[in-house]
């Protein structure tokens, strides 16, 4: 037996009855528009009371009403759906609906009068269950005239028709759980019975009856405390550099909204790597400020935000894990989660960046379904994180597994300027992130170089031919269309213009190329302040893989960079690329442990 606490999980489905959406019941409003509402409405209260049977109220009501189908337009048109709702079922269907809960909508009365108020509260034709009038047809016209009794057929149309309904409904879907939502004691039959519902909740917001709030498990009033008792997602962000934070600040806009459908937690915890900041602990700072002046400053990340040094705090009780931290720190990070995230919690990691162990190449996502054992889709796109902060539009697309819960990443991230796709090429999305960070090294080669953009295009191109091969050269089932996505040409576009990466190989070959030489790991700290730069990790990684499997010459581009950032040749030979990678292996002419 389901319990109250059944309700709050994320798995159910709902059945409710036509008393506890309209404040009037149907037949007795009919009856009052044709002008017989007082003997009409002593009958329902003798079936609602359970001392008529619902048959014979039914046909003794309707013989009673007596109308045409001419009477029953004219009574639809005079008493619009919205100006019959008990206050607060809109907002309750439409939450259970955004939470993937399929509402179903039982009445005693008929199809002729309750679906109009179906369609406006969003439940399909086929999720409503009633009675249908009988009509005596006109031999002449065709038409239907008289009203004579109605289909006995329907389980509507008896006591034990709700138990009756809800084992059709059982048989079209085996749902784990249904909630039945009612206010008279055909309703509670829906529990009583072997099969039927799982739970009944008793409303007492129109008519309050002493023998349904006895039996009922939980007896409410008012519908908002059922949105309000409805499951949210908790949500916590693993990681506070830049990207992370310009994406907290999306989440957070989007988790703190006043909606019933709202399925977020407004509250979103945020493990920040604990540092000093001009003398104080960074993660005071940012919740007292709701900045963070060291990685993203200018931008107020929400009140609904809060910094915590504690990662097993962050990840504690969060349904959606939004991984996002330097790619270097995300097999540390895993092995302090292990064990610690709810086992039905789902990730997605933003991180951008590879893994290489001796056995082979490692995905973010990867590692982080093998040491968390959820699953993990990933977020990848053209997204410079100030231009995001700043709101001007940019796309990214979410590479998925799981569509479910892609969706649910989609309402997490999604604002008007934050545009998102989705594609089942997790791997090929996250390739894309990884391989484009090498492509912007030579990016920033050429302008420090001081040549145009006709050079730049040709890097640019030339690394996304090899972006593809390489990633289905290890990954033979990623898509070529991915390298046509915003996570392929139009993140390398935005970061070979605009990124980090760019950056500091502009400075590193200007300074090169002026005889004084830096190296990455000062320009990185002097430039970026903290910021980290991923693309000479990555370089260096798929070298190894390129290298152990003598694949180099197939890689003229990514072997040229990776010889050019290591010292082995002058960063003139980016545009000779061809020339750059024919040159011996240096690594392994200095007896590197290649096999
Ligand atoms: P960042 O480079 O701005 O900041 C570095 C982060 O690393 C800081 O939060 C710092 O606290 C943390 N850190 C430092 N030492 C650490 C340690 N030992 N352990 C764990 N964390 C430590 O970070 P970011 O921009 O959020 O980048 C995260 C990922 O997102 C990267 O893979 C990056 O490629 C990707 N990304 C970045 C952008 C962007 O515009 N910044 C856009 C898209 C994707
Ligand atoms: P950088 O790390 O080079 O700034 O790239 C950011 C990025 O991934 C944009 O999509």
């Amino acid at each position: 037996m389901a319990t109250r606490a059944t309700y709050g999980s994320f798995q159910f489905d709902f059945l409710t009855s036509a008393g506890t959406v309209t404040v009037n019941d149907s037949l007795d409003l009919l009856a009052q528009f044709m002008g017989v509402q007082e003997p009409v409405e002593a009958l329902t209260n003798l079936a609602m009371d359970g001392s008529l049977s619902l048959q014979r109220a039914l046909e003794e009501r309707l013989a009673i009403i007596d109308c045409t189908p001419a009477d029953i337009q004219r009574f639809i048109v005079e008493h619009p759906p919205a100006s019959r709702l008990v206050p607060g079922i809109k907002e309750l269907i439409t939450a259970l609906q955004a939470r993937g809960v399929a509402v179903y909508l039982i009445s005693g009365g008929f199809r002729e009068l309750i679906l109009p108020i179906a369609a406006h509260l969003g439940i399909p034709k086929g999720n409503v269950f009633a009675n249908r009038m009988n009509w005596q047809w006109d031999d002449e016209t065709g038409a239907p005239t008289k009203l004579v009794g109605f289909d006995t057929s329907e389980p509507t149309a008896h006591n034990q028709g709700k138990p009756q309904a809800i084992a059709r409904i059982r048989q079209r879907n085996p749902y784990n759980t249904v909630v039945m939502i009612g206010d008279g004691i055909t309703d509670l039959e829906a529990v009583q019975t072997t099969g039927g519902a799982d739970l009944f909740i008793g409303y007492g917001g129109v008519v309050e009856r002493p023998a349904v709030a006895a039996e009922a498990e939980w007896y409410v009033y008012d519908y908002k405390a059922l949105v309000d008792s409805l499951a949210r997602y908790r949500v916590a962000m693993i990681g506070s550099g830049a990207w992370a934070c310009a994406v907290v600040r999306m989440m957070a806009q989007n988790t703190k909204v006043d909606d019933p459908a709202d399925e977020f937690v407004d509250e979103i915890r945020m493990w920040v790597y604990e540092e000093d900041y001009q003398g104080r602990k960074l993660t005071e700072v940012i919740n007292e400020t709701h900045e963070n002046p060291k990685y993203f400053p200018g931008f107020h990340l929400g009140d609904n935000v809060v910094a915590v040094p504690s990662i097993e705090e962050a990840a504690d009780g969060a349904d959606l894990i939004v991984l996002c931290a330097p790619h270097q720190f995300v097999h540390g990070i895993c092995k302090q989660l292990m064990g610690k995230v709810k086992p039905d919690a789902a990730a997605i990691s933003l991180t951008k960046g590879m893994r290489v162990r001796p056995e082979g190449p490692q995905l973010i996502s990867q590692m982080v379904r093998r040491y968390l054992n959820i699953d993990c889709a990933v977020l990848m796109g053209a997204n410079i994180a100030t231009d995001i902060g700043r709101e001007q539009l940019s796309e990214a697309v979410i590479g998925y597994d799981n569509l479910d819960q892609a969706e649910r990443f989609k309402k997490l991230f999604e604002r008007p300027y934050f545009r998102i796709g989705l594609l089942p090429d997790p791997v090929g999305a996250e390739m894309c992130g990884t391989l484009k960070n090498i492509v912007a090294l030579g990016a920033g080669m050429v302008d420090g170089l001081g040549l145009g953009p006709n050079s730049k295009a040709t890097i640019i191109r030339q690394g996304l031919v090899e972006m593809r091969r390489f990633s289905r050269a290890l990954y033979p089932s990623v898509r070529e269309d991915t390298f046509l996505e915003c996570c392929g040409v139009g993140d390398l576009v935005a970061t070979c213009y605009g990124g980090r990466n760019r950056l500091v190989a502009e400075a590193w070959t200007r300074a090169h190329m002026d005889g004084s030489p830096r190296t990455f790991e000062e320009l990185e700290s002097e430039l970026l302040k903290g910021q980290k730069l991923q693309g000479v990790l990555t370089s260096n990684e798929v070298q190894e893989i390129l290298r152990k499997r003598h694949w180099e010459q197939d890689y003229p581009l990514f072997t040229t960079i990776n010889r050019i950032i290591n010292g082995y040749l002058t960063p003139k030979f980016v545009v000779d690329y061809e020339a750059g990678c024919t040159f011996s292996d240096p690594a392994t002419a200095e007896g590197s442990d290649d096999d």
